[in-house]
């Protein structure tokens, strides 16, 4: 069953009725200011940080589900039909009172909430203007009826006293520092303003107010939920000015409509820095300085400005997707690569995996393994942004190669809770590093001056962190020369020197034991994809003595796996600290495991000899379902000490046997890698979220994103998604379709066209801007093949090989490729 649909046109996607399964959500913000937003206008948002700057409240495990966010109440004042209610939200909640017609579009930065109420029909546009820290709801109200309506409007935001956790825990202190202040209709948020802080919230509106309360219990009455505030039903506000308890902003709008009269209100919720020095007005007083902001507030209350504003959105937008559009027999592949994977694959960018439905803002901050890898899928869109991600991720390494696994986006500092002993999480970063050289061709990044664990003096060029990031796998193998897994590799949850038998430990930073016994398989496939790219990255550079050097370690590393990562099968996936295997024939439970079959044959190993082929032919047989492809089998039943989390979840989710989404474009491109383009799509298309759409009543996530994980068959949900947006499913999912499956990859010397594709599709073509070019590229398949370029013109010439030159002059070019056998 649906709750939507697709409008490809309009580059949205429209609900169509407000009781989703699970909230259906949209970002706001693309820069500094972002927010949450569902299709009924749940949601929060923040200043950069979702933990230390937030500005709106937002109850995560609440009942109902998303109660809390953007609050927009309608009452009728004059007389009313007796079937019409005293009082509605016209966004459904949190009233939750049946509305006449409804529609959520959530669009690219932006959502409409549209619906009717009897006569009075209402039209909600949320979103943030670029390069302003506020967000705007633009609220139009008409009244379709034949007689005069009189209307009261509410808007309601509740502030968090900005640092999430502490807003959370902290109640001894917090009940007692909130203030505001209330001047020319704007509430102002400024708890803690009269310390240390220089920031403050606002709420304002472009309608003068018939009052407005600021005090929570005020607004609400006692015992009363946001479904039926007491000033709300009274339809009277009270001017509370709150002192401590509960900040809220809540303004009170009049509305006169004639009949087929419409009105236009715009809210503006912002974030605001002054100056140091300049907090107060006047000097020495206590007062906000808001001398700064003024002309921002009268600039966004005028509706052509706002419009002004969501134009330029909107072009914003056209500009980033427009570097790569594909044209393909598959609608389900065009409508997500051309517009939501790529709009995911900015979420993941800005927001790493901080803030979503499922990621409270408050846990994690910006992860080097999650951000190194989503930089491999978007950093065709923003490659300046990209080159600023990769310098401030290197900038967290340590000096002996390692990586701090998470660091704080406001501070750009490590986060010394979580620390490091990741052994994969340098790695990725020389994937990463190697996709924005391929991208941009700007090999001045190599010689870019950066620091080890943010300390300044320490500054090497970023080619030596990449070189220290190898070195720091080498400088850690085990019994069988394979690399040590340390705490955990890319599984969070396989860990193997954890031994963790204390209720409510974090398997993420309790202590270890010495850990030199535990090896990866999947690391040594990472090790030895990284190696490559590393190889790459010194011949582009001219190092061509370290050249020698990585190649030699690569020989040792397949040798290593060759020897005891292979299983007979498919490739082991590891050995636990007593040096027994884990994922193999041996075991009882977890006997194959995804990731080391998509890693090492993603590193090339077996492709020659067939055992990729015998490896991913065991993927197919044991782990393939019709949902995705799951990460083990057979789940683990039980905890097993020396496993760690990973058997901790039960059977099905999560990394215990789940579909992590994550590592199915690893098959993917493994099996692009030997060939087989049927199943490389096939694979794509079980976990393309449009192609849920139909089944939304299991999926239940959102069906424009890939959600991090689908419940595997071993759960009694099997096809259920969670953890939708923020995931590096969106990332692999991107580079699999459109660099090995549809075969358009960034090379050091210029654009490879290489596709392997169904064999039943008769071509495909692609726009693809690349380093100030753009290309126009028609593939032909007349032979029906999966793979194996017959004949490449360039402008109409034909060119021997695959790739298309970068030196070609700047503009567009032609690219026509016919592939056969
Ligand atoms: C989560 C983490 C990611 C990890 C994965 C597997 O998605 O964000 O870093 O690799 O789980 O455990
Ligand atoms: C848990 C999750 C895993 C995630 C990790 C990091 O272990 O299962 O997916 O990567 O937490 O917080």
């Amino acid at each position: 069953m649906r709750y939507g649909r697709f409008d490809d046109e309009n580059r949205e996607y429209v609900i169509e009725r407000p009781d989703t399964p699970l909230p259906w959500v949209n970002y706001l913000g693309c820069e500094a200011y972002f927010g949450l937003i569902s299709n009924t206008a749940g949601g929060y948002s923040f200043y950069r940080d979702a933990r230390l700057r937030r500005i709106s409240r937002f109850r995560y495990n609440n009942a109902p589900l998303d109660a809390s966010g953007r609050m927009i109440y309608l009452r009728h004042e004059g007389e009313r039909e007796t079937s019409d209610p005293l009082f509605w939200s016209p966004a459904w909640q949190p009233v939750r009172r049946p509305l006449d017609e409804y529609e959520c579009r959530h669009g690219l930065g932006y959502t409409v909430i549209r619906s009717r109420q009897g006569a009075i029909t209402s039209s909600i546009r949320y979103f943030v203007p670029l390069g302003e820290s506020l967000e705007i709801w633009d609220l139009t109200l008409t009244n379709i009826g034949g007689r005069p309506a009189h209307l009261s409007v509410f808007s309601a935001i509740e502030f968090c006293l900005w640092d999430a956790w502490d807003d959370l825990t902290n109640y001894q202190r917090n009940l007692s520092t909130g203030e505001v202040e209330v001047e020319d209709g704007v509430i102002y948020h400024k708890t803690e303003y009269r310390e240390r802080r220089n920031h403050f919230a606002y709420f304002a509106c472009s309608r003068p107010l018939a009052g407005f309360d600021t005090q929570r219990e005020v607004f609400l009455g006692p015992y009363r939920g946001w479904d039926s505030p007491a000033a709300v039903e009274s339809g009277r506000v009270s001017n509370s000015i709150a002192h401590g308890w509960q900040p809220i902003g809540a303004q009170h709008v009049r509305v006169d409509l004639q009949p087929g009269e419409d009105t236009r209100i715009i809210f503006l919720l912002g974030y605001h820095e002054n100056p140091a020095g300049e907090k107060f007005d006047p000097p020495g007083s206590q007062t906000l300085n808001k001398r700064h902001l003024r002309p921002v507030l009268d600039h966004y209350r005028q509706p052509e400005k706002v419009e002004t504003a969501f134009l330029a959105l909107g072009a914003y937008w056209d500009g980033l997707l427009s570097r790569f559009q594909v044209n393909t027999p598959d609608e389900h592949a065009n409508r997500i690569l051309n517009l939501w994977n790529g709009y995911q694959m900015m979420a993941t960018f800005n927001l790493s995996r901080a803030a979503s439905s499922f990621e409270s803002g408050i846990g994690r901050g910006i992860g080097f393994r999650d951000s190194s890898q989503d930089l491999l899928g978007f950093v065709h869109l923003v490659p300046e942004r990209a080159r600023e991600r990769l310098l401030d991720l290197a900038a967290t390494q340590l000096p002996n190669g390692g990586a701090y696994h998470q660091y704080q986006p406001l501070t750009k500092r490590g986060n010394h809770d979580i620390g490091s002993g990741f052994n994969d999480d340098p790695l990725w970063l020389i994937l990463a590093a190697a996709a924005y050289l391929k991208e941009t061709g700007d090999v001045r990044l190599l010689d870019e001056r950066v620091p080890y664990d943010g300390t300044p003096g320490t500054e090497t060029a970023l080619y030596e962190h990449l070189q220290r990031a190898l070195r720091f796998t080498l400088d850690r193998l085990g019994p069988h020369g394979l690399p040590l897994i340390g705490r955990a590799d890319w599984n969070d949850c396989l860990n193997l020197n954890c031994f963790s038998d204390t209720p409510g430990e974090s398997f993420q930073t309790t202590a270890n034991r010495d850990g030199n016994v535990a090896e990866s398989v999947f690391l040594a496939g990472l090790f030895l994809l990284a190696s490559q790219e590393m190889i790459g990255i010194a011949r582009f550079h001219h190092r061509l003595p370290d050249v020698e050097a990585f190649l030699l370690a690569v020989r040792e590393m397949e040798n290593a796996v060759w020897k005891a990562g292979w299983d007979g099968q498919w490739f082991r996936r590891a050995f636990d600290s007593f040096g027994r295997p884990v994922g193999s024939q041996e075991c009882d439970e977890g006997q194959i495991f995804i990731e080391p079959q998509g890693m090492c044959v993603m590193a090339g190993l077996g492709i020659v000899d067939g055992r990729a082929r015998a490896a991913l032919d065991s993927v197919a047989a044991r782990l393939a379902t019709s949902h995705g492809i799951l990460l083990l089998q057979p789940a683990y039943s039980r905890y097993y000490l020396h496993l760690g989390e990973i058997s901790s979840y039960p059977p099905g989710y999560k990394e215990n046997a789940g579909i992590f989404c994550h590592t199915n474009p690893w098959i993917m491109i493994a099996e692009t890698k030997i060939g087989r383009g049927d199943l490389a799509f096939d694979y794509y298309r079980r976990i393309n979220p449009s192609l849920r759409e139909e089944i939304s009543d299991l999926h239940r996530c959102e069906p424009y994103v890939y959600a991090q994980m689908i419940a595997g068959r071993d759960a009694p949900s099997h096809g259920e998604a969670k953890n939708s947006w923020l995931t590096g499913s969106a990332a692999w999912a991107h580079v699999a379709m459109t660099q090995w499956i549809l075969g358009i990859r960034p090379e050091y010397e210029g654009l490879r066209i290489d596709p392997c594709i169904p064999s039943s599709w008769d071509g495909f073509s692609a726009r693809r801007t690349f380093r100030g070019r753009t290309f126009q590229i028609v593939v032909r398949n007349p032979d029906g093949v999966c793979q194996g370029v017959a004949e490449m013109k360039v402008d109409g010439v034909d060119v021997p090989g695959v790739v298309v030159p970068a030196d070609l002059p700047e503009g567009d070019h032609s690219v026509e490729v016919r592939l056969g056998r």
